[in-house]
């Protein structure tokens, strides 16, 4: 898909497709239509991040919030969203034994013990072994860094989306 493509998109169209760039915000893809032109994928995705950035920690606190856990109850039943099962399943979550199931659900309910949100990975960059091992180092790091991550990998996870939608090639 081409940017020409994307500015010529009426607002339904718009969400349809971007609409979970950002996992489960469609809201954001809602308020960047606003924002077209686009010159390109750069400058798309940069409406993307700056509507992240200009919230207040609530705002940040609740797009984290719409995360599924990394191999949770959702993947379980099936009810994540395409995306987050794509990348899920790359990453090797959804062949976990059950000792590194349970392992990642206590470290996933420590993690949201400890700082009111899920944590966040872009699973596509890491793989089963590395998930439990991040998790359990990030789980010590100071709260207000710790929602500096998390949105970084909400961004990651975003850029990733996006290329695949716009079909560029991707770099991190
Ligand atoms: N990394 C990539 N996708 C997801 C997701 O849906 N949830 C979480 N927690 N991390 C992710």
């Amino acid at each position: 898909m081409d940017i020409e493509k994307v500015n010529s998109m009426d607002f339904g169209e718009f969400v349809d497709v971007f609409g979970n760039v950002i996992e489960r915000c469609p809201l954001i893809a809602a308020a960047v239509w606003s924002q077209r032109p686009f010159s390109n994928l750069e400058d798309l995705e940069k409406h993307f991040f700056a509507f992240i950035d200009a919230l207040p920690q609530s705002g940040q606190e609740g797009i984290l919030r719409c995360h599924p856990d990394l191999a949770g109850r959702e993947l379980q039943r099936g009810t994540l969203t395409a995306e987050s099962q794509r990348e899920q399943r790359g990453a090797g979550l959804t062949s976990l034994n059950a000792d590194e199931r349970l392992q990642l659900a206590e470290l996933n309910a420590q993690y949201r013990a400890r700082f009111g949100f899920p944590f966040v990975l872009a699973a596509r960059l890491s793989d089963r072994a590395a998930v439990p091992r991040e998790l359990a180092r990030r789980l010590h790091c100071p709260p207000a860094q710790e929602l500096r991550t998390a949105l970084g990998e909400v961004k990651k996870i975003g850029h990733l989306r996006l290329a695949d939608l716009l079909g560029a090639e991707q770099t991190l």
